[in-house]
């Protein structure tokens, strides 16, 4: 198949955050505010900003908070213009101007690979985009034009993939890659689900973007449940990897810029804090406040 612009996105939402207990019992853990807005919308306005103009939410039980925050509210609108509130009109406009969404639910939250595999009639034949609903790339770093890129060029599926330290990476999908001639991205050799420390690959963790090619649906239906019992995507992509023919391959971009994992406490809370202290109207007070607040640690 020859690369294709890449105009389909698509953003799980439905896994069931229980990392974020107790705060996700009965809210969605994609909602969670990073400073003013719900870590979803960073999400939605990344991939409309990549050009992404068809995007499709998975979504769950629980889930209804994520489709009603971009559904328009009349009633404000009309409440907010009425008092002449235009900073606070823009912010709700920010929202529900971003273009149609898509829904489809995941009746059972059986994994990152399932929820992928309930795109498949959406998305049909092509290759398509995946960005995690609770994982957030600052908007000032390059990572999906720059996998677009490699994609265009390779024609199989991209993952991006993050440095951490060697204890964190059981924490996450893990790749064993290999230098490509002349090139800045890696080859996949083999990919493997949140391995011990000591038997993984590499420090080299796959974080939430991946462009794939459609093949991936065909390799879903066959992968059966593996860690944590869950329909693994990095299961199906390792076959893609190992794989010969059409849409086969897998390559990778090796992120440097700021990413947050909002599902993950620790990371939430320096997502809000990264970003508040350039926010314009919060910055200048919250900087002030930190500077003195820390000058009073004890190490
Ligand atoms: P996570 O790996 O963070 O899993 O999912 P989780 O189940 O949501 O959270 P924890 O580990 O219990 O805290 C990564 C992304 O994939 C989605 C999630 O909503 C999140 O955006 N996901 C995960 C689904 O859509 N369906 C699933 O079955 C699992």
């Amino acid at each position: 198949m020859n690369p294709r612009v890449i105009t389909k996105a698509v953003i799980p939402a439905a896994g069931l955050g229980t990392r974020f207990l107790p705060a996700t019992k009965a809210m969605p853990k994609e909602m969670l505010p990073v400073v003013d807005k719900p870590a979803i919308q960073y999400v939605v306005s990344e991939a409309v900003k990549a050009g992404f103009t068809d995007l499709l939410m998975v979504t769950g039980r629980s889930k209804r908070a994520l489709e009603d925050h971009f559904d328009r509210v009349p009633s404000l609108e009309y409440s907010l213009e009425a008092k002449g509130d235009k900073k606070k009109l823009d912010a709700i406009h920010e929202a529900t101007h971003l273009g149609d969404i898509h829904y489809v639910r995941q009746g059972d939250p059986k994994g990152l690979g399932h929820a992928v595999l309930c795109a498949k009639q959406h998305v049909g034949d092509e290759p398509f985009a995946v960005l995690l609903g609770d994982d957030l790339i600052d908007e000032r770093d390059e990572l999906l034009s720059v996998m677009a890129e490699v994609q265009q060029k390779t024609g199989g599926s991209v993952i991006a993939l993050m440095e951490v330290e060697p204890e964190q990476i059981s924490a996450y999908g893990c790749a064993d890659v290999s230098v490509v001639e002349g090139e800045e991205f890696v080859k996949v050799n083999g990919l493997v689900e949140k391995p011990a420390a000591d038997e993984a690959p590499s420090n080299l963790a796959i974080i939430g973007r991946y462009l794939l090619h459609p093949r991936v649906f065909e390799v879903l239906e066959h992968t059966a449940p593996g860690r944590g019992n869950e329909i693994q995507l990095t299961d199906a992509l390792q076959v893609l990897a190992a794989a010969d023919g059409e849409g086969s391959g897998v390559h990778a971009v090796v992120f440097r810029g700021r990413r947050y994992d909002t599902g993950d406490k620790l990371s939430y809370l320096q997502a809000n804090i990264t970003l508040a202290v350039d926010h314009e109207d919060l910055g200048k007070g919250l900087k002030t406040w930190l500077k003195e607040f820390v000058a009073g640690f004890e190490d």
